[in-house]
């Protein structure tokens, strides 16, 4: 892999199938749970420098216990609080309160490191700007030859999507001996206080469909339909009791509008996953890519109670960065 950006990258020339191509992954990051120190010297003598734009917990953490794993240096650079403020436009006249231009500190963060990552967040204020990714896309184009890992962007959260397949596979796996079918996927929609991305949603959606080994279904209310190139696949359904009927895995998460961009049109917190209505599922393992606000989006019952996988999941984005980060340290060895 050359960089991670989204589902697609998983590919090689010789796969056919993008389903094949993550089931390796995963196959790969589980490989990694058994036994972190394996490849302890693959990253040998190099580094990976690791941009934010915005805060994380999660996502920079095991980041850089992965890249420690692999015996690999990681500097963090908190762009927001510690840096110049950036400029992205271009031809922009600099008299604002933007001090260096992605231009200029581009190619000279791309000389320091052998990896670069790099987290953003869309505006939510202009869809074509946050949907073209025109920030992480500027850092791919001047930073050539050095491979970029997604650690968000505007419009994806690759590393959180393969890590939430690594958890509904590891799961399933445990469950060897009972009858195997498709698992039934249920992403739901879920109240906030604020607007979000679509990131998570949007993620989520592409890596499921590429995966295609679930019985997949998306539950929102009507105004918060996700953006097609993303859900084609998958059923969608505005009524969460029908969606919920026999599932096996329900994703909750909250987005903003894509049509009338980045809005919060309401906030029914009858859409808030509880026991009694995790009672209409096939007893289904609940998931969620925190942060989350208890009690807004999910139940403390479900986040404390046995069906909740969350904690699982965030421990297993070690695993899904150490996958990603062998892959492209196994590409830049063989040059
Ligand atoms: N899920 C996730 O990306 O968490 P952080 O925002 O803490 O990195």
């Amino acid at each position: 892999m050359k960089q991670f950006i989204n589902v697609y990258d998983v590919l090689t020339p010789e796969m056919q199938h993008t389903g094949t191509a993550i089931n390796n992954m995963v196959g790969a990051a589980l490989a990694y749970k058994a036994h972190p120190l394996k490849d302890q010297h693959l990253g040998k003598n190099l580094r990976i420098g690791m941009l934010f734009l915005n805060p994380s917990l999660r996502t920079r953490l095991s980041t850089q216990v992965a890249a420690a794993n692999l015996g690999m240096e990681s500097i963090v650079f908190n762009v927001d609080k510690e840096g110049w403020a950036l400029e992205f436009e271009e031809g922009a006249i600099m008299s604002g309160n933007t001090v260096e231009h992605i231009k200029d500190a581009a190619p000279i963060l791309g000389s320091y490191f052998d990896v670069l990552a790099i987290r953003t967040f869309p505006s939510l204020k202009n869809r074509e700007d946050d949907y073209s990714e025109l920030y992480i896309n500027q850092f791919i184009r001047r930073y050539a030859g050095v491979p970029v890992i997604s650690l968000e962007s505007a419009t994806l959260h690759p590393l959180q999507s393969l890590t939430d397949i690594i958890t509904i596979q590891e799961d399933l796996l445990r469950k060897v001996g009972t009858a195997q079918k498709k698992p039934k996927v249920v992403l739901t929609w879920a109240p906030h206080v604020k607007p979000l991305p679509q990131c998570v949603a949007n993620s989520f959606a592409q890596w499921v469909n590429a995966w295609g080994e679930a019985d997949f279904v998306i539950t929102h209310p009507e105004d918060y339909a996700l953006d097609t190139q993303f859900t084609n696949g998958a059923t969608i359904t505005h009524n969460q009791t029908e969606a919920l009927q026999d599932a096996d895995y329900v994703y909750v998460k909250n987005w903003s509008t894509y049509h009338d961009y980045g809005k919060v049109y309401e906030n029914d917190p009858a859409w808030m996953l509880t026991n009694e209505r995790l009672a209409l599922t096939n007893n289904a393992k609940v998931m969620h890519c925190l942060p989350v606000r208890r009690n807004v989006e999910l139940s403390d019952e479900i986040l404390d109670g046995p069906n909740s996988l969350v904690t699982t999941e965030a421990g297993n984005r070690v695993w899904a960065a150490q996958a990603v980060l062998a892959n492209i340290l196994q590409t830049l060895k063989q040059g």
